[in-house]
């Protein structure tokens, strides 16, 4: 439950915490501060991209207690005590995540704006669903907006990545 504070300038601010990537983070926030904004300024997670700021575009995508969510779309004080993943918790011990790697081989990646969002969108899918179709991970990604690719080999990457497959011609 988040305290509520008067801070010295008269503002009201809520000292909540935030579980991001396994570790509690306890943050003074105003009341209408955005998670994107938090996540980005207030811990320094840059990894998550700011693109429209309404909810359109899903740059800002995080997993909240395991699903993708517009982080610019969820204020800091609804994430009290909750679960977040976002690209920075996506890696394990320096080893990128099977679908960092294969985004990587497939050529998935041009700008890589959108590519924070895309990868928590498909890892999501991947662990409700470990064999998806394609129309599967079109769906799971269609939050997701991408002004590079055409999305061919986002959606060939994380349909090899269910697949084993973390290059191309790894058949
Ligand atoms: S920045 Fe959140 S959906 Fe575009
Ligand atoms: S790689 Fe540029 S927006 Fe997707």
């Amino acid at each position: 439950m988040a305290q509520a504070i008067t801070d010295k300038d008269g503002v009201k601010r809520y000292l909540i915490t935030l579980n991001v990537n396994g570790d509690a983070h306890t943050v003074l926030v105003k009341g209408n501060a955005i998670l994107t904004n938090v996540l980005r300024e207030q811990l320094d997670l840059t990894g998550t991209k700011k693109g429209c700021e309404l909810g359109d575009c899903g740059s800002c995508t995080v997993l909240l207690d395991g699903k993708p969510v517009d982080s610019c779309l969820v204020l800091a004080i609804e994430a009290d005590g909750r679960e977040i993943t976002t690209i920075e918790g996506v890696a394990e011990n320096g080893r990128l995540d099977a679908i960092q790697e294969s985004m990587i081989n497939h050529a998935a990646v041009q700008c890589g704006y959108c590519t924070p969002g895309m990868v928590l969108s498909a890892k999501a899918l991947l662990t409700r669903n470990p064999n998806p179709s394609e129309q599967e991970v079109r769906e799971a990604i269609s939050g997701n907006l991408c002004r590079c690719t055409g999305y061919v080999h986002i959606v060939e990457a994380v349909l090899a990545t269910a697949q084993g497959r973390l290059t191309p011609d790894d058949h």
